[in-house]
């Protein structure tokens, strides 16, 4: 089985991108299923439906989130009758949506998806470590699920690597999002699980992490606010992770990192 997971996307211009190439790349490499990171698609902020439903149209079989979930305030009215929307699993109990789902994909494999937030640099937040566990307890890897895909999403490689360990055998995928920049460790671990500290986002590159230079640049170099961020509008590159599982097991036999367009350096599915 092949899946392909695409990081945050970044305003227009990663949605463009997202609905102009996915439907080739999945097309052209076969991929079984797609988890796209929809945190940031409306506008940087959040995820207003329509765009959710672009993003599924686009090929998307899941879309998760991050600390920007509840940005649009739409999200929290439509999320709870969208199986396929995964919001993180450590929130407060009674928040609303799921934070992990077994979705079937377009050629009926099994997908359980989960998000999580990580709590290095981050708000306080319940133990993503216990909370994914006990997703991945109630629907294991090899027999209710065919593959399992963590996207955690969180400020520090390491906590996301420490996630991979965690999980080594137990999960198909752990990748990191939310730092918008794509690392060069994708590897397997040990035990079978795919890793990569962040998928970086699907975006235009010419900006600080997907905004316009200026403004955060400013902060910087003034620390006093002139304007509001606005998302970079330029060509995006897509970036995320592609792997192969074990039809068996769902554990990972191939992991490549993609970037696809815009302005770094390329890198196809599996070349
Ligand atoms: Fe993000
Ligand atoms: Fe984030």
């Amino acid at each position: 089985m092949k899946l392909l997971f695409l990081g945050d996307v970044m305003g227009r211009s990663g949605r463009d991108a997202i609905s102009e190439r996915l439907p080739g790349l999945i097309a052209e490499y076969g991929f079984d299923f797609v988890v796209i990171n929809g945190e940031n698609a409306s506008h940087g902020r959040g995820l207003t439906e329509p765009h959710y439903k672009d993003l599924r149209a686009a090929g998307a079989d899941a879309v998760t989130l991050g600390d920007h979930a509840w940005d649009q305030r739409d999200t929290l009215g439509y999320i709870a009758r969208e199986p396929t929307l995964i919001r993180p699993v450590n929130m407060n109990t009674g928040t609303p949506g799921r934070g992990a789902n077994l979705i079937e994909g377009r050629n009926g494999h099994r997908v359980l998806v989960i998000n999580a937030l990580g709590r290095v640099f981050m708000d306080p937040i319940d133990d993503p470590f216990r909370a994914v566990e006990a997703a991945i307890a109630a629907c294991p890897l090899g027999e209710q699920a065919d593959a399992v895909i963590v996207d955690f999403h969180t400020e520090a490689t390491s906590e996301i690597q420490g996630m991979g360990f965690f999980l080594d055998g137990r999960a198909s995928l752990v990748v990191g999002t939310h730092t918008h920049i794509p690392t060069a460790d994708a590897r397997i671990l040990k035990g079978g699980t795919a890793l990569m500290a962040d998928a970086g986002m699907c975006g235009d590159f010419d900006s600080i992490i997907g905004m316009d230079a200026d403004e955060p640049l400013n902060r910087f170099l003034t620390g006093i606010p002139r304007e509001r961020f606005t998302p970079a509008d330029g060509e995006a590159t897509l970036c995320g992770v592609a792997i192969e599982t074990d039809p068996r097991t769902g554990i990972a036999i191939r992991v490549s990192p993609v970037r696809i367009g815009g302005t770094l350096s390329q890198a196809l599915p599996f070349a």
